[in-house]
């Protein structure tokens, strides 16, 4: 229980944040030149519409105010602009500001702050920019060696969330902390709490106590039996991207706290390529169409490879890359999946004209944003925009009134230092499921997506499904490296 001081502090600290919200919300004035403020909630501003279904208020507000307009969330200003062909001069000016977007991520959601962040990502993205990265040595880690314990099994059912928790969750997990099983830091406790304390995101992000969410607050008291930085470091196997940033932390001083709080996000962002994978399995699924047409690819890929005396078949990361309806499936699956802000923090009032020739005033504190999920379901840069057509980017381009777009697919941001690596994880992944396994939804099944997570980098299902599977024993061993 708390004292009745420390109750009569909270409160009053409770009082003077709702005086200072209160004020900063009301008083505000719009200027000459800056966007349109979209009217919501008193309290909330949009953050109530946005959590709905961010995609078709996006679109809504569009159809009523053009290509920018800025939006409430709770206490945040942020200034959307609609236009896709907008985004690289976005991501290049130079006062619209990562660094304080990662350090409100870092700090709200898991409770450390980063000291000199530029230096140490510069430093530790070259170990999962690739070629030649080394992320682990064993890169056979990244899907084949954990499809072969589910291939043990000949027949199985499982949820296909479970399944893919087991195969591709496990292995990142054992890549990035070294092989962790029979530890209580593993890959299972931690996909069952990460899962957990994820649902709370949004909230954690902008700002809301955590002290709120009893049920995140556990499972992250679960997920901080980490290992201390001298046991990770002591593992020969675990991630060079571990090693690096722990070594820079402890040069710069920072507790073991912080140390755990970065590799929870490190964590995150990985958990984001499990998520990928399971809608490019349950699409390929829900689509036979693109599974047999994917099937074909990867066979005839792993014939061409097949060396017979070893009955192994390598490819390089640039050779599964030209995969055409792999990289297909995936774009495509990341297009509709994609639930990710690309946000910057605007360090001073910035003119801002935007592609077509409009120019906005960008108030400085506020915070400027591209959303990708809108623009990958604009009907006219994408036919039939909900629809699953795995074949949709073989050789193909996208336009937005009249002009090509040179980044359709934006899901990713502009500064992922991790996204050559991640993407040849998931295709390294894919190809060994379409390799090894015959997957069947069980009838009825089908995943949705719960778009009130949108603002997570990728959305989850509203629930798992539940596949039957069969394994095949007897096919060559697929080698990857990722040169
Ligand atoms: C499918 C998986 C992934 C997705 C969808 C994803 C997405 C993103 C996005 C949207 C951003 C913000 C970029 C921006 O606003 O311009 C970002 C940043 C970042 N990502 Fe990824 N990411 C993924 C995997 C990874 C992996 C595997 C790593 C491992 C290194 C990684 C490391 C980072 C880092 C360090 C940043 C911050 C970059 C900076 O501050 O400059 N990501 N990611």
């Amino acid at each position: 229980m708390l004292a009745l001081g420390t109750w009569f502090l909270l409160l009053t600290a409770t009082v003077l944040g709702i005086i200072y919200f209160l004020m900063a919300t009301f008083s505000r004035k719009r200027r000459p030149g800056e966007p349109v403020v979209v009217k919501g909630s008193l309290l909330w501003g949009s953050a109530g519409d946005f959590s709905t279904h961010a995609v078709n208020f996006l679109h809504k507000c569009q159809k009523t105010y053009g290509d920018c307009f800025t939006i409430r969330l709770i206490n945040q200003y942020l200034t959307i602009i609609m236009d896709p062909h907008s985004f690289e001069a976005m991501s290049k000016e130079k006062n619209f500001d990562f660094d304080p977007i990662q350090k409100q991520v870092n700090w709200n959601v898991f409770g450390f702050v980063l000291k000199d962040p530029r230096k140490m990502i510069k430093e530790t993205g070259k170990t999962v920019r690739g070629p030649n990265n080394n992320n682990n040595n064993n890169h056979n880690n990244n899907g084949s060696i954990s499809c072969q314990s589910e291939a043990r099994r000949p027949y199985g059912s499982d949820g296909l969330r479970a399944f893919t928790s087991k195969t591709l969750f496990n292995a990142i997990f054992n890549t990035v902390f070294g092989n962790s099983d029979d530890h209580p830091f593993n890959s299972n406790m931690a996909y069952k709490n990460f899962d957990i304390f994820h649902k709370f995101f949004n909230y954690f992000w902008l700002g809301v106590p955590k002290f709120l969410f009893p049920q995140a607050i556990d499972a992250l008291k679960e997920l901080l039996v980490m290992p201390e930085s001298e046991e990770l470091l002591a593992r020969n196997d675990v991630a060079d991207y571990i090693k690096m940033a722990t070594n820079y932390m402890k040069e710069q001083g920072q507790t073991e706290a912080d140390i755990k709080g970065h590799h929870l996000v490190y964590l995150h962002v990985n958990y984001n390529t499990f998520r990928i994978a399971f809608w490019v399995l349950s699409n390929l699924l829900e689509h036979p169409e693109s599974y047999a047409a994917l099937k074909d690819e990867v066979t005839a890929a792993i014939d061409e490879k097949l060396d017979p005396s070893t009955n192994t078949a390598s490819f390089t990361g640039k050779e599964i890359e030209s995969l055409q309806i792999l990289d297909s499936v995936i774009t495509e699956t990341m297009r509709l999946s994609s639930g990710v802000f690309v946000v910057r923090y605007i360090t001073k009032d910035t003119q801002f004209t935007t592609t077509d020739g409009q120019t906005y005033l960008m108030r400085e504190g506020d915070r400027i944003a591209l959303y990708p999920p809108a623009i990958h379901k604009d009907p006219e840069i994408f036919e039939d925009p909900l629809e699953f057509k795995y074949d949709r980017f073989v050789g193909a381009t996208f336009f937005k009134n009249g002009k090509e777009l040179m980044n359709p697919v934006t899901a990713f941001g502009s500064l992922c230092p991790g996204r050559r690596f991640a993407l040849l994880q998931l295709k390294w992944f894919i190809v060994s499921v379409v390799r090894r396994f015959h997957l069947r939804l069980l009838d009825g099944e089908h995943a949705e997506y719960a778009y009130e997570y949108h603002g997570h980098e990728v959305l989850p299902p509203k629930k798992d499904v539940q596949v039957e599977f069969w394994a095949e024993d007897d096919g060559p061993v697929i080698l990857y490296s990722d040169e």
